[in-house]
């Protein structure tokens, strides 16, 4: 199986543009203008559907706002923190709970725990932010992939492993404020998935844990290291050619990317 035209571009830290098969666009954690990882010709968004929201920190939602200004998404997000968007400006609200599964135009999105916590800094106050979440997310083919979110290892991803079988799962490995690269090879022998992709790390010299390090701990596993801004469109998520197949794409849309920009 491959994305079947699923687009899957990471920004830098946890935030990824997804493009599906029907021409939406969706945005994982949208910290993107302020974004240090996110390339510059990334930087402006050209049509936004649909911002799923995993927790109210900064490094999450601090260009929420002003993606709400401007292209007006839906936003899937915990009550709380949907709450804080809509005073903000926010008009299409698809707040939801942990356990919870919504059809989002053309997805299904699946709200799931994650072991962390979730203040919003606003201003000089900081606000509930209800708690954080990570988010499966299924897709019109049928392909389904988890974003953890900011999140220690936990128990229950076995819960999620049988419940909802995702292909692909995006996990914080960077350490400090969220599993290292020890906590995120654990996560792998609970969830098995076919590949991984690891995020938030190096934004900040204190998240230290590096792809190379969590591929050492899981030598059976996918680990697809992606580079931001760079768009993984044809994942083939069966058999051992996982990482040749995206890498070799990603370096080849990487190099045409460059050239545009020279
Ligand atoms: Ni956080
Ligand atoms: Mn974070």
């Amino acid at each position: 199986m491959n994305l079947n035209g699923v687009q899957l571009t990471w920004l830098g830290h946890a935030t990824f543009r997804i493009d599906t098969p029907g021409g939406r666009t969706i945005i994982i954690d949208p910290w993107i203008m302020n974004n240090p990882a996110c390339p510059p010709f990334e930087k402006k968004l050209k049509h936004v559907d649909v911002l799923l929201c995993t927790h109210g920190h900064g490094d999450h939602i601090g260009d929420a706002v002003e993606i709400i200004k401007q292209h007006n998404p839906q936003v899937v997000g915990i009550p709380e923190l949907c709450g804080w968007l809509e005073k903000k400006g926010a008009k299409q609200i698809a707040m939801m709970n942990k356990g919870g599964t919504q059809k989002v135009g053309d997805i299904k999105v699946t709200m799931v725990h994650a072991d962390h916590s979730c203040g919003i800094q606003d201003g000089d106050q900081l606000i509930y932010g209800g708690e954080a979440c990570g988010y499966v997310v299924e897709f019109e083919n049928g392909l389904k992939i988890y974003h953890a979110g900011d999140t220690n290892v936990f128990g229950d991803m076995a819960i999620i492993r049988e419940l909802y079988a995702p292909e692909i799962v995006m996990l914080p490995i960077g350490d400090h404020f969220t599993m290292g690269p020890r906590e995120a090879a654990y996560a792998c022998k609970l969830l098995k998935p076919k590949a991984v992709i690891p995020m938030h790390f190096g934004t900040f010299p204190v998240l230290t844990g590096t792809p190379s390090d969590f591929q050492k701990l899981v030598p059976g596993v996918e680990v697809v290291t992606m580079t931001p801004g760079v768009t993984a469109g044809q994942l083939v998520t069966t058999g051992a050619e996982l990482p040749t197949a995206v890498r070799g794409e990603t370096r080849g849309r990487r190099q045409a990317q460059e050239r545009k920009q020279a």
